[in-house]
């Protein structure tokens, strides 16, 4: 009788061990690394209503309490910076936002940041940060898709999802993250495509992969606004009052979502190229999900008509592209390269190398390096000449070039470009 008491309260007591650390990491001694919190609104902060919800209703401090489970993860802090549906997210907001993740990883107090924001527009977001935030630390955006008060709300767990995420050393040096239906995305090739499942994310392919660091994206320190750029849609023998209202109303560019591989019917077309000769930008991208738009293998000739094809982004990502380089160029060609490569924060004009620049590239960690320049209107061989000229100027060890990337028939195009894989 005895033993069985004995064995009895061993259970209990091995049953009451699996109860209170089911769920969580093997207790380590390490302190927890440090996440701050930056909530914005959307449905994770939405609270229903007799015919549906409203978003951004409830506080971050409140939506963090249903989920204590994040501090096994992370040690947390947060700021309520706006309570929005993400529809309402604009310009105006997302200035601020950059500079404040800047200012946070900045500060060194922080290992990562994690964004509540609406799903609806949670892409562009993710898409502005990444070209603006100049730290490899992680950034994640995080949403649901139902309110914070439904029985079965999707928020606490893609917050921890999230959290247990960017906690992890291999989120360092990565794109602008996305957290939603429990799965991790990257900023430039997430897009939502469901307006009801749970899991409402899906992903493109990209022509350029440019995780956010020093070097890569724009300077916002010293922005108060942005150029307007705006979005026209494109549909059978599509009218060109929206169009023409655009280019009226002074704005700086346009993204035309054009049929198919970026086309416009003959009126808008010829619209689009009597504004570019007053000075307006237009970015032919597509209502099509998949493909991406480019001047080679179709119809319109951009160099003569003076457009840009927006490659693998798409409209919304392509506007926020346009109006962040209108923030550091005119120049069509820079822009052009911006929309195949990516951005480098500078520019680089080599001395003594009439023509060249630097276009773009890939970090990955923190160590190798990919570096793309182009050599305009040189033949490869004259490139080549040219970039072993460039390669000392940067005190880089060359490892590996390459002309260009043929994967497809669109890319054949980047002949041009040559490639070097390198070594810090
Ligand atoms: C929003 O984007 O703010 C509302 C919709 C959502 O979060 O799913």
């Amino acid at each position: 009788m005895k033993h069985r008491l004995h064995f009895f309260a061993f259970l209990t007591l091995v049953i009451l061990f699996h109860t209170t650390t089911w769920g969580q990491e093997p207790i380590s001694n390490e302190p927890l690394p440090k996440v701050h919190i930056i909530a914005t609104g959307g449905t994770i902060a939405g609270t229903s209503t007799d015919i549906g919800y409203d978003a951004g209703k409830v506080s971050i401090e409140t939506i963090l309490q249903a989920v204590p489970e994040l501090t096994h993860y992370a040690e947390l802090d947060y700021e309520q910076f706006c309570n929005i549906g993400s529809q309402d997210m604009s310009e105006s907001i997302w200035l601020p936002l950059a500079k404040r993740v800047n200012q946070v990883l900045e500060s060194g107090k922080y290992d990562a940041v994690l964004i509540t924001h609406g799903t609806d527009t949670m892409e562009e977001t993710a898409f502005f940060l990444n070209l603006t935030i100049h730290s490899p630390k992680p950034v994640i955006l995080v949403g649901a898709m139902r309110p914070s008060d439904a029985v079965d709300a999707d928020g606490p767990a893609n917050l921890l999802k999230a959290v247990q995420t960017i906690v992890k050393p291999d989120a360092v040096g990565k794109d602008v993250m996305c957290c939603l239906g429990g799965k991790v995305y990257e900023a430039g090739a997430a897009f939502k495509n469901d307006t009801h499942s749970l899991d409402p994310i899906a992903e493109t392919s990209v022509d350029w992969y440019l995780p956010h660091n020093a070097n890569t994206g724009f300077f916002v320190d010293n922005l108060k606004e942005l150029p307007e750029v705006g979005i026209v849609y494109g549909y059978g023998s599509s009218s060109t009052v929206a169009f023409e209202a655009l280019v009226n109303a002074g704005y700086k560019g346009i993204v035309f979502a054009g049929v198919g591989d970026g086309n416009l019917n003959q009126a808008t077309l010829d619209l689009a190229a009597k504004a570019v000769k007053s000075g307006v930008m237009i970015v032919r991208s597509s209502r099509i999900t998949y493909g991406g738009v480019y001047t080679e293998g179709g119809e319109v000739d951009d160099e003569k008509l003076g457009f840009i094809a927006s490659g693998s982004l798409n409209p919304q990502k392509s506007r926020i592209l346009l109006m962040l380089a209108l923030t550091a160029t005119r120049d069509i060609d820079v822009i052009r390269s911006y929309f195949r490569q990516g951005v480098f924060t500078q520019v680089v004009e080599l001395p003594g190398v009439s023509n060249a620049r630097q276009l773009g590239g890939y970090i990955i960690g923190d160590k190798k390096v990919r570096m793309d320049f182009t050599f305009a209107k040189r033949k490869p061989f004259q490139c080549l000449l040219l970039f072993r000229k460039a390669v000392p100027l940067f005190g880089i060890r060359m490892i590996r070039t390459s002309f260009g990337v043929t994967e497809s028939r669109h890319r054949s195009h980047l002949n041009d470009i040559i490639t070097l894989d390198s070594l810090f």
